[in-house]
């Protein structure tokens, strides 16, 4: 990028905003710039002065409520002497910070003129983070927040249970952080474990956290499969009674949850509600993704259920339980959401309306759960929002099962042309995953996570031209720079 060019404000934003218009002149941000803000505005400005480093007092940035914009949408006035954010929401004049930061962040606390009319096209932005097979520190899941907020995403689903570790307390459950929070570390002859629980402490901070950041926090509790850890805490949960490891190998385990055991349907309808007070947002994820049926087809207290519950083949026990969890979530006053296999086996149980379904094994389930009614969001791993996948289809590259290239997730659409106009009016928006069986560090999650992330931002936010996304690859990599991240500077595809 030329000096010119990196003087302009729509050269320098990204996502690129509905609307911009350059203008002459810049507004220097320091030290002794003031934030004021009208009366709903007030914690965004506290926010505000706190992320640009400013003081509350005059109005050099002013937050200014108006009625009448859309529940993201801001208005972004810069000139040589103000810089005026305009919003109806919290989240709009949010958004309008994040602008205003990234401006100072690029361009060394330049703001460049120029007058912004934006909002975003999809509601649904996220990202899901997999802190089971590598546990992450919460400092680093702030710093992700934090980088995510400022690009524009908005929902963080946080993989919380899995074969490999369980890492939310529940109370009353001892064996939880005695036996699920931990693996074996069998490569080494030392008895070390690897993972613990996160705290309600730091289950706390990291939601207050993206709150302030005006991102939700999405729980993720696996059922009826990727449940290992569970079992090693509670061996009679399963088919056999165990015993039962907490899996220290990557894969589909066929020890899932035993849909004929009431002691398990305690269990779950305890941890949901304990689930559903540590989390304040409106939605749990309870799993569904591949979960075999072999233990149920030899299990008698499965083949009773099946008998009393009338249903004729084992694949309708998953339905039946996710029908079960899903009442627990309701319950507690919270909406769930499934990975796509909650659309198999339903003919006899059907699914509760209010289930969202993540397509995660390309777009057929978003297709299937739209035609059904349910709203969705799209995850496909087959374009682009597998963050675990690699960069480049290279043995050089760290990754795993599949390529995710750059240039997929530039021309990403949450809803293809596969879809008719019924179908895109139930997609809330998408999500790119990082599971992290091959991830060792936080610093492998941000080389997987960057670049992709910041351009999935993009086409969630604005949708653009994937070769004109492509164009701007310098100036993601910069801001990687500029926000201590590792990144992918291979090519693209
Ligand atoms: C998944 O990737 N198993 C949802
Ligand atoms: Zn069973």
């Amino acid at each position: 990028m030329n000096t010119h060019q990196s003087l302009r404000a729509s050269d320098l934003l990204f996502p690129v905003p509905r609307s911009i218009e350059d203008r002459e002149g810049a507004y220097r941000l320091h030290r002794t710039t003031t934030i004021a803000a009208s009366p709903p505005f007030e914690g965004v400005a506290d926010t505000a002065a706190a992320l640009l480093g400013c003081k509350r007092g005059g109005e050099d940035i002013l937050f200014k409520y108006t009625e009448g914009l859309d529940d993201e949408e801001y208005r972004l006035s810069i000139s040589k002497v103000q810089v005026v954010i305009t919003a109806t929401t919290k989240r709009g004049a949010f958004h309008g910070l994040s602008a205003v930061r990234k401006l100072a962040l690029i361009n060394d606390a330049i703001l460049p003129a120029c007058k912004i009319s934006d909002k975003p096209t999809f509601i649904w932005r996220g990202f899901m983070l997999d802190c089971c097979r590598h546990f992450f520190s919460v400092d680093f899941i702030k710093k992700l927040l934090d980088v995510a907020s400022l690009f524009g995403l908005n929902r963080f689903h946080w993989h919380l249970t899995d074969d490999q570790g369980w890492r939310i307390p529940i109370d009353g459950w001892p064996n939880i952080q005695e036996v699920a929070s931990r693996r074996t570390e069998l490569q080494y002859t030392d008895g070390r474990t690897y993972g613990r629980l996160y705290t309600k402490e730091e289950i706390a901070e990291v939601q207050a956290y993206a709150h302030d950041r005006q991102i939700i926090v999405i729980p993720e509790v696996e059922t009826p499969g990727h449940v290992s850890a569970l079992l090693a805490a509670y061996p009679e949960f399963g088919c056999t009674g165990g015993p039962y490891e907490v899996q220290d190998r990557w894969g589909i385990f066929n020890e899932v949850l035993c849909a004929g055991n009431d002691a398990m349907l305690t269990f779950f309808e305890d941890a949901i509600a304990q689930v559903a007070t540590l989390f304040s947002d409106p939605y749990i994820h309870i799993g569904g993704d591949e979960c075999p049926q072999d233990a149920w087809e030899q299990c008698p207290k499965c083949q009773a259920r099946m008998k009393n519950e009338g249903l004729t083949e084992e694949r309708q026990l998953q339905s039946w339980l996710t029908s079960r969890i899903s009442a627990m979530v309701h319950a507690n006053g919270k909406q769930p959401i499934g990975w796509d296999e909650v659309l198999d086996g339903t003919e006899a149980m059907g699914l509760p309306d209010d289930l969202i379904v993540q397509s995660w094994q390309g777009i057929r389930g978003g297709l299937e759960a739209s035609r059904r009614g349910h709203q969705v969001i799209m995850s496909p791993n087959t374009v682009g929002c597998y963050f675990d996948y690699r960069h480049l289809d290279s043995e050089e590259e760290m990754g795993n099962l599949g390529v995710s290239t750059l240039t997929q997730v530039a021309s990403f659409t949450p809803t293809p042309p596969e879809m008719d106009e019924k179908a895109k009016g139930m997609v809330l928006g998408a999500q790119g995953n990082l599971w992290t069986e091959r991830v060792l560090s936080a610093r492998q999650a941000e080389y997987l996570l960057f670049p992709r992330l910041q351009l999935l931002a993009q086409q969630l936010w604005n949708p653009q031209d994937g070769d004109d996304n492509l164009k701007r690859l310098d100036l993601l990599v910069q801001y990687c720079e500029k926000l201590d991240l590792h990144c992918y500077r291979g090519a693209a595809k």
